[in-house]
């Protein structure tokens, strides 16, 4: 049995949401009828992890406690972390070392949305999760330099450029990596970046320089949205509403993913969704 230990990284400064995000965190702003954090929440989950940590800043941290509480709404178990500056996302391992111990890791970026061919994704997730080796996904996109972006060499061997000015590939890499416990130790010897962060490019470059990293696509029927736009924030949540009224699924929710796992009973989940009957959430 692998005890992945599961961080979701809910801080930062979101300034390319203002002025959205003046009075909240920009991953509990709703997407569609969710908060975002119930997104990558429910990845953690259809991974079957089930020991969470969320970091956030100290302004914020007490509301991400006031919507999971300590995970037993889930059968999880949930804890908090603050972050004090944005020092960059490799800098989470750092903080959650305690949280880890000697556990592998899955770090999922808290404004990433994955949904679509649940099959898909719940396969690779739960590969990724059993793989001693790191995993990264990768998702082809039509403005590659607003992201991490795959780039071959020498055939067949990768790394990752961050936000390349000119274009090397359309392969985006999302916002959920999969890490041996080693990538704490890795972490800690990175070194900051010109915008002073500690990058998570840096930390998969080491990574895929040990050929210790699988690259996974994912298909056409999968899709991914990094929601820490305007533009994107909006298209996400339309996208969302579409799927959930035309196609009739359920998105990221977060109670419905628990239950699947066998994480808390039918009988939690009725006494739920008759509580709250009149939200879509759950009708
Ligand atoms: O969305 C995927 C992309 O995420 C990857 O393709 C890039 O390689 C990766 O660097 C990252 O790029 P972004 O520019 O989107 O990262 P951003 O600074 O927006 O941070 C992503 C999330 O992590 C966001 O929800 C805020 C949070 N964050 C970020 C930093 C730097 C923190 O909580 N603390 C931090 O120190």
């Amino acid at each position: 049995m692998i005890n992945r230990k599961g961080i979701i990284l809910a801080g930062g400064l979101g300034t390319r949401m203002y002025p959205l995000n003046i009075t909240t965190s920009k991953q509990l702003l709703p997407v569609y009828n969710k908060p975002m954090i119930y997104y990558p929440m429910t990845l953690l989950i259809n991974s079957g992890i089930k020991d969470i940590c969320i970091i956030s800043s100290i302004e914020y941290i007490n509301l991400y406690k006031k919507l999971f509480a300590k995970g037993q709404e889930l059968g999880v178990k949930v804890r908090y972390l603050i972050q004090k500056k944005p020092k960059g996302i490799a800098e989470s391992l750092i903080i959650a070392k305690n949280f880890i111990k000697t556990s592998p890791i899955c770090l999922v970026l808290g404004d990433n949305l994955i949904f679509g061919n649940n099959k898909e994704i719940e396969r690779k997730l739960v590969e990724a999760n059993k793989n001693e080796k790191a995993t990264i996904f990768v998702s082809k996109v039509k403005n590659p330099n607003q992201y991490g972006v795959i780039k071959k060499y020498n055939n067949s061997k990768s790394l990752v450029v961050e936000k390349p000015k000119k274009f090397i590939s359309n392969k985006a890499v999302i916002g959920i990596y999969f890490y041996p416990n080693k990538a704490i130790s890795f972490a800690r010897k990175l070194k900051p970046s010109k915008r002073n962060e500690l990058e998570i490019t840096d930390l998969n470059n080491i990574f895929l320089k040990l050929g210790e990293m699988n690259i996974k696509l994912f298909s056409k029927q999968v899709f991914w949205y990094d929601a820490g736009t305007h533009i994107n924030y909006f298209q996400v949540s339309k996208k969302i509403y579409d799927y959930e009224i035309n196609k009739g699924f359920k998105v990221g929710n977060v109670h419905m993913a628990a239950l699947k796992k066998g994480l808390i009973s039918k009988k939690k989940f009725n006494y739920l969704a008759s509580k709250y009957n009149k939200s879509s959430y759950f009708s």
